[in-house]
């Protein structure tokens, strides 16, 4: 019997974009193998896409409900041990609740769902389930936002008391929906996208990456959600006043018509006797400042970063890593749990709590925008 964990896939068709960066990311450590998919719900794509990837026909779907009650038939040493989820946000909660009552393990793109009913009930599924569930907030899997988070939770910052995180794109700063643009398409679509376009797309990934790097959570936020591109139905610019739990106060802005910026996801951190920053361009440099005031760039695979920070690294120093393979160690961790093996890593991979509070974070900032009042975020799901 494979070692690999059988997983299938929902989403990622030919033409689609992340789901050939799960695919990568799922084999790079050599730990799964793909063996079912309904790759879209035109099933043509998904006949091709299957036989691009070399998958057996018979477990090519026509729906991801056929794949998932069809593998669920199956003996155990055959079917699926797991489900890969990488279509557009409407299509989370569904794959996800089925795939996980039929005894499946999940791993989900972000945003988790597009509404808070769907939030709690994924939440409920995941405990009643007792099955593996990650989201891939695959920033947070980065080995120098690792080594941040335990500078900062060590105390070597000092009391933190801003925090700063932005994550600016350019490519939706024409109607690029208006040509058909797979991406562009869905992602300005309330039906498809869920309540916010900007916010649930990047802004998601931001408010994660900072909850998740100072260990802290949002208490409170003042949201101004704006859409600059005429006739556009979401936001496509977000800008929001953080106050953290801790205290520490900061802002949060995502936009995708900052004319320019491709994937300009940066986070600053400042305590009392310290500071850090961290830009996801340049993934394998951690600018610190120490007591001093001397600014010093470490950087991946040195002696200047720790150790759970260098085990998420796959090669000596000098060689870029990035994107691909931050995915690929929340697939690995992933993998670890589904096998019940023990991570000594704190935190392997980001899950349904970061979920729920993504989307509770969409909510309050969609209401504190209405109202243009601050809105309290509950600390319930840390
Ligand atoms: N973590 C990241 O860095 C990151 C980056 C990009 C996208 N995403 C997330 O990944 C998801 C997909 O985004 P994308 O840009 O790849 O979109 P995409 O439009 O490129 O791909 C979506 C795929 O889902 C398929 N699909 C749609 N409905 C389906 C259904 N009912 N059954 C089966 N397949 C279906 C489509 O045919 C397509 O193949 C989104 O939730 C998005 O937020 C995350």
């Amino acid at each position: 019997m494979s070692q690999r964990v059988r997983i299938g896939m929902v989403g990622g068709g030919q033409g689609a974009f992340i789901g050939a960066v799960h695919r990568i990311a799922l084999r790079m450590d050599d730990q799964f193998e793909l063996v079912a998919g309904c790759f879209g719900r035109d099933p043509e794509n998904t006949r091709l896409t299957g036989e691009e990837l070399g998958l057996e026909p018979s477990r090519c779907y026509a729906s991801w409900e056929e794949m998932i009650e069809s593998e669920a038939a199956l003996p155990e040493s055959e079917r699926i041990e797991a489900v890969s989820i990488v279509t557009p946000n409407h299509v989370h909660h569904g794959p996800a609740c089925t795939a996980l009552r039929a005894g499946f393990h999940v791993i989900c793109d972000k945003p988790l769902c597009i509404s808070l009913e769907e939030a709690l009930e994924m939440k409920a599924a995941v405990a009643e389930s007792g099955k593996i569930f990650a989201l891939t907030h695959n920033y947070s899997a980065s080995p120098m936002v690792r080594e941040a988070r335990e500078r900062i939770l060590s105390g070597e910052l000092g009391t933190i008391r801003k925090v700063y995180v932005e994550y600016l794109q350019g490519w939706l700063s024409e109607k690029l929906e208006e040509s058909g643009q797979k991406q562009a398409d869905w992602r300005t679509d309330p039906a498809r996208s869920g309540p916010v376009g900007a916010l649930g797309d990047i802004g998601t990934h931001a408010h994660q990456l900072l909850e998740f790097i100072t260990g802290d959570r949002v208490d409170s936020l003042l949201a101004v959600l704006n859409t600059f591109v005429d006739g556009r139905a979401l936001d496509d610019d977000d800008m929001i006043l953080i106050r953290m739990a801790s205290g520490a106060t900061g802002t949060l802005c995502s936009s995708q018509v900052c004319f320019g910026r491709e994937n300009g996801l940066k986070i600053r951190v400042f305590g009392t006797r310290g500071a850090l920053e961290w830009d996801q361009e340049h993934p394998n440099d951690l600018k610190i400042t120490g007591e001093d005031g001397v600014a010093r760039n470490l950087r991946t695979s040195t002696g200047a970063v720790g150790e759970s920070a260098n085990a998420l690294s796959r090669t000596p120093a000098g060689h870029p890593e990035g994107y691909l393979e931050a995915f690929a160690n929340i697939y690995k961790n992933f993998a670890s749990a589904v096998r019940g093996e023990n991570n000594s890593m704190e935190l392997p991979f980001p899950g349904i709590v970061d979920g729920v509070r993504g989307v509770r974070f969409i909510g309050a900032a969609l209401e504190s925008n209405k109202n243009q009042s601050w809105v309290s975020l509950p600390a319930e799901d840390c």
